[in-house]
């Protein structure tokens, strides 16, 4: 790996509190770079911000935001951008899936609002930043699910009929469509940044799961004891940081990254008019114009 990540570097990265991102944290930071971690839960951020900081020769900070709300979401690009001059990776990982249909304050399946429209709105208030690195890079952390994953944009509030995986899955599959339509309207306007999403494998030790239907959690629990099913959190962070410092990525862009490395996805996130959609109505529901960036 190279040494994109280096003392002078700033990470931001969501979801950082448990899983794949604490781990990614604890990578980036060991790199030297400022790491700025976000989470919901005050104690165990500010808990593994202090720790890093002594651990590692990075620098980690702990910025607190409920991705739900895009109230919140604009007040952490807010905070950020007061405490940062530049950004050089902008790493989306927050995600959850949850059994029971939830609608956020902004009226938004809250799936769709956490997994994707935060990524969407977050990415869209930190181009400035973005733009004050030489070369900078945003990462999605999707997933294989996205394949499963059906978007109904006459249904987009899961009216008809609710489902945790079919919620999670179009989610994702949302991540998948949105890094490649970021990556190509980089490509036209500013290709010092490149966009790329991965899947980092089944991972039943996370904490993804929680919240999960008991037959869910079950058959988590079962396949986190069982050899051989999915992998560790360890290996998800490794692709996470190789996505986010490797050479291979400096100047590739739009790629979906599962095990066999860059991968096709999914049809649908590649076609373009659906690419196109999504991106017009996740502006609309933000509230942003949506010729970006
Ligand atoms: N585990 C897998 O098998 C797997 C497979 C494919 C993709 N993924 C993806 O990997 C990413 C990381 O998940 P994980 O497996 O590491 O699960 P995890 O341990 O539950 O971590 C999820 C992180 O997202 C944060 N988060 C959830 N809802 C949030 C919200 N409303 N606002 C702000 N932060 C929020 C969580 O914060 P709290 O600590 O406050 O809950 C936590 O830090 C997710 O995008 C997930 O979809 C996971």
């Amino acid at each position: 790996m190279s040494q994109f990540i280096d003392g002078d570097s700033t990470v931001l990265l969501t979801g950082a509190t448990s899983g794949i991102g604490a781990v990614s944290a604890r990578k980036l930071a060991s790199r030297g770079a400022t790491v700025a971690i976000v989470g919901r839960d005050a104690d165990r951020g500010n808990r593994l911000a202090e720790d890093l900081s002594e651990s590692t020769t990075g620098s980690v900070a702990f910025h607190r935001a409920d991705l739900a709300t895009q109230d919140a979401v604009r007040e952490l690009a807010a905070e950020i951008t007061r405490a940062y001059d530049h950004l050089d990776v902008l790493a989306h990982n927050a995600g959850l899936s949850t059994p029971d249909r939830t609608i956020t304050d902004d009226g938004v399946e809250l799936t769709f609002a956490v997994n994707h429209l935060a990524p969407y709105l977050l990415t869209h208030d930190f181009m400035d930043l973005l733009r004050e690195s030489d070369r900078a890079r945003v990462v999605i952390t999707a997933s294989g699910v996205h394949s499963r994953g059906e978007l109904d944009f006459e249904d987009l509030r899961l009216e008809r009929d609710y489902s945790a995986i079919d919620a999670y899955a179009r989610s994702k599959l949302a991540n998948v469509a949105f890094t490649l339509e970021l990556a190509d309207r980089l490509e036209t306007v500013d290709d010092a940044i490149v966009a790329n999403c991965f899947h980092p494998g089944f991972i039943p030790s996370t904490g993804l799961f929680r919240g999960a239907s008991l037959p869910t959690r079950l058959f988590v629990r079962l396949a986190s004891l069982a050899p051989g099913i999915g992998t560790t959190v360890e290996a998800g962070a490794d692709r996470l940081v190789e996505l986010a410092t490797g050479t291979e990525y400096a100047e590739r862009s739009g790629q979906y990254v599962s095990d066999d490395g860059p991968t096709d996805p999914a049809p649908v996130a590649s076609e373009p008019e659906f690419r196109e959609r999504l991106w017009r109505v996740s502006a609309d529901i933000v509230g942003i114009e949506p010729d970006w960036p």
